[in-house]
């Protein structure tokens, strides 16, 4: 089972703490909790005691056993993570000062260092907290940027603690190793055409399938960029830019570079032939006449370099395989999904399944499970084939 040290310092953030470990283990993590004296004022070692199934360090001189867990410690995991940690914690560490448990333990690991500050808007800003998370970074350690918002001090500013999701998704990606170097290009979501100001023409996808395609190959390490429509509601903690129409798509699509393309966006195959202007008057009947949009996905394909492998998605409503294949083929793509239009699967909904269809002919059932699951398949077995066809490409 990988570990992680997670190291609380005294910000009034440290709740929070609580829900990183627990995040950690819902992804199969073990935590082991070092606090600092300070940070005891705001949340019990017993707290974490309780939820992490091991004993708490909170001293450089008691709770110890052999006295040298400063440096057996991160021999023994995969990194150290502090959170939240204070301005007071981040200049020591700057500094290299060593005056209790946890500052010892930061100069003793060769583990990779992960620091998420919190602290009120004027002690980020000050220019001594500036100058030495600058140098913090300059060492290598990986700083969760804080976020806007609302703050203890009943202010909103910058400051606050990253989301507990987006730190531990931060960890886990910055140690991902399976897809380091490969350049992953995601697109998912619904295309709009707008027929006036207001009204446009859609479909009910709702992104969940692409982010979560995403989300997976950057917690294996892979350098993603998610294009995700305007219209999804989805949280995303990769890169991500958004489109709206399918020409907007496809301009930002245009000379993007990439390993592997997953192309799970719901592209629109009609748009009106002409755009009203302001909103059409309900008056009597409406005729609105429509043309093709461009066929996105065959476009990039034809440019394809030896290399890259191109994924499609499908959604049809009976002969899946048979469509599929044949739709692998339109698009000159290399890999296909193809998940039926069914209640309870694919478009808006929680869970998916289908088949992976490969240009040679192979396919392979994916069973109904979470959309989180059916990305692990997906991505497991295309790089599968893009190790296959690169021969080892950037993969390590
Ligand atoms: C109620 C309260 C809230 C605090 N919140 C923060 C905070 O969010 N960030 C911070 O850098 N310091 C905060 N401090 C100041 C630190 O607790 C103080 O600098 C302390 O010495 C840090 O100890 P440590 O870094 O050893 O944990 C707070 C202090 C109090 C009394």
């Amino acid at each position: 089972m990988k570990k992680v040290i997670l190291g609380v310092t005294a910000s009034i953030s440290a709740y929070k703490a609580i829900e990183i470990l627990r995040e950690f283990q819902k992804r199969g993590w073990a935590v082991k909790v070092v606090m600092t004296e300070n940070s005891t004022n705001f949340v019990s070692p017993l707290t974490f005691r309780s939820l992490s199934g091991e004993d708490v360090i909170t001293s450089q001189f008691r709770d110890l056993k052999s006295g040298l867990e400063h440096i057996e410690l991160c021999e023994n995991s995969e990194a150290l993570l502090i959170a939240p940690a204070t301005a007071d914690v981040i200049a020591k560490f700057s500094c290299g000062i060593a005056d209790d448990f946890l500052s010892s333990l930061y100069l003793a690991c060769k583990k990779p260092v992960f620091l998420a500050p919190a602290m009120n808007e004027e002690m980020l800003l000050h220019p001594a907290t500036q100058r030495n998370l600058k140098r913090l970074k300059e060492d290598g350690v990986f700083i969760i940027e804080p976020e806007s918002g609302y703050l203890a001090c009943k202010e909103e500013g910058e400051g606050r603690l990253a989301e507990p999701k987006r730190i531990v998704f931060n960890v886990i990606s910055g140690l991902g190793k399976e897809m380091k170097r490969v350049k992953v290009l995601v697109t998912a979501g619904a295309t709009r055409e707008f027929i006036d100001d207001v009204r446009f023409i859609s479909n009910s996808s709702s992104g969940k399938q692409g982010v979560a395609i995403a989300h997976e190959a950057a917690l294996m390490g892979a350098d993603v960029l998610l294009l995700l429509s305007a219209s999804s509601c989805e949280k995303t903690f990769v890169k991500t830019e958004r489109f709206d129409a399918v020409d907007e798509l496809r301009k930002r699509l245009k000379g993007r570079d990439f390993d592997i393309f997953f192309m799970t966006a719901a592209v629109g195959d009609f748009k009106p032939v002409r755009r009203f202007k302001e909103k059409i008057k309900r008056e009597g009947k409406l005729n609105i006449e429509f043309g093709m949009t461009h066929d996105i996905l065959k476009e990039i394909s034809q440019k394809k370099r030896e290399h890259q492998v191109i994924v499609a998605f499908a959604a049809e409503a009976r002969d899946f395989i048979e469509r599929g294949k044949k739709k692998l083929l339109e698009k000159e793509a290399d890999i296909l999904f193809v998940n039926p239009v069914r209640s309870g699967v694919g478009f808006s909904a929680e869970e998916n399944e289908g088949y992976l269809i490969f240009r040679d002919g192979r396919t392979k059932r994916i069973e109904r499970a979470s959309k989180e699951k059916v990305s692990k398949t997906i991505i497991k077995r295309v790089l599968e084939y893009y190790k296959g066809i690169s021969g080892g490409g950037n993969v390590l």
